[in-house]
């Protein structure tokens, strides 16, 4: 089965290529990806997979192979970024709004791939195969949590997702047993002051110096109220006030990000953020508006799950690919999925002479992964449904 399915991918390899590069040129961003959606849309029909919409410009598609047999789910992701590409690929975006910067162009043309694997060998497995293309994985709240609302995962046993990955040599295999991927919150600071002239700071409540105390002082929640032994990152991405150099501002805002993997982390750092800064602000006879927004949560992969994506990455790509990495503080929409049924996400390696990092506007991928990781991808889907016959 294996030989036979590396010979079919290397017939597909130019085709992989094709699709990533055409959505590449025509990236769309979350909930607006209806070009992408529909081409993704014509190729299942025109495999002959039923395909219906979920959370907008989502697709669920679903194979059926012969009847009994487990159901297992396999996701892309399809929205790009609101960024204007840089550099002179021959495949350069078309759109200056937007830009796969993600490798998302990718995860698609890897899904499509498997599916056109998997239709040709419907006769050879029991059970059924579910594609989710997902919209909006960029943009928190993220589509996974509404294509879960609406429905997608009913029936579904397990669940497998990869994400091309930078940082790890192409066709490599990076996979971390239980928490793999941080929950990224978000928070914004209207530090409130008093605004007057420059040459008199004893007559305003300058809100230049304040928040300045204040990104100080909030460094020590990791160095002070942490285990020093558990991962936590507080970062300022904002610092926003003022117009000119002799006018102290009425004003200034700004906003960073918490990541954690434990929720009891979680909620003592998002408590110590707020009574920081509004005692900080107190402190100098400022006021403070916090805000504080939960992003996705936590990505933790299920032991058994990863347990049969290693025996697969072995089976398929050979063991030496296997890559013990460490957990990342980005974060993932496909944590949703995982908190409702068993699975695993990995990262697939495709970094061999890419020299800028996901999210960087002149970012690429190394395409001799996508036809490794569409084997891969396809070669989960046989293992889970062979064990669970
Ligand atoms: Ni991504």
């Amino acid at each position: 089965m294996i030989e036979d399915l590396k010979k079919d991918i290397k017939e597909l390899t130019p085709l992989l290529i094709e699709w990533r590069r055409d959505f590449h040129r025509h990236p769309e961003i979350g909930y607006e990806e209806h070009r992408t959606s529909s081409v993704i849309r014509k190729f299942l029909e025109d495999l002959d997979i039923s395909v219906k919409v979920y959370a907008k410009t989502g697709l669920r598609a679903v194979l059926k192979g012969k009847p009994g047999g487990g159901t297992v789910a396999l996701r892309a992701d399809i929205d790009a970024l609101p960024l204007k590409e840089e550099g002179d690929k021959e495949y350069k975006s078309e759109n200056p709004e937007a830009t796969h910067a993600c490798g998302h162009d990718g995860h698609m043309a890897i899904l499509m791939g498997t599916a056109r694997l998997l239709s040709q060998r419907k006769e050879q497995f029991k059970g059924k195969v579910i594609f989710l293309f997902q919209p909006s994985e960029e943009i928190i709240p993220g589509g996974a949590k509404k294509m879960i609302e609406e429905g997608v995962l009913e029936g579904v046993d397990a669940i497998f997702g990869l994400h091309l990955w930078q940082p790890l040599p192409t066709g490599t295999v990076g996979i971390v047993k239980g928490a793999m991927m941080a929950q990224p919150d978000a928070f914004s600071v209207t530090v409130k002051g008093k605004g007057g002239h420059g040459s008199m700071p004893h007559t305003a409540v300058d809100p230049i110096l304040v928040a300045s105390h204040l990104v100080v002082n909030t460094q020590s929640i990791v160095s002070r109220n942490v285990d020093p032994l558990k991962p936590v990152v507080v970062s300022f991405g904002t610092v926003k006030g003022g117009t000119i150099y002799n006018i102290i501002p009425g004003e200034v805002s700004l906003t960073g990000t918490v990541r954690t993997f434990d929720p009891s982390l979680q909620s003592l750092v998002e408590r110590r953020l707020k009574e920081i800064t509004e005692e900080t602000c107190k402190a100098f006879g400022a006021t403070a508006e916090f805000q504080y927004e939960k992003g996705y949560p936590p990505l933790v992969n299920h032991e058994a799950m990863v347990d049969l994506a290693l025996d697969v990455v072995k089976k398929t790509l050979g063991e030496e690919r296997i890559r013990d990495i460490d957990p990342v503080m980005g974060g993932e929409d496909f944590a949703y999925f995982l908190e409702k049924v068993p699975g695993a996400f990995l990262f697939f390696g495709m970094g061999d002479g890419m020299e800028f990092p996901h999210h960087h506007p002149a970012f690429d991928l190394d395409e001799k992964a996508l036809p490794q990781a569409a084997l891969l991808m396809t070669g989960l889907a046989l293992e889970f449904l062979q064990r669970n016959e």
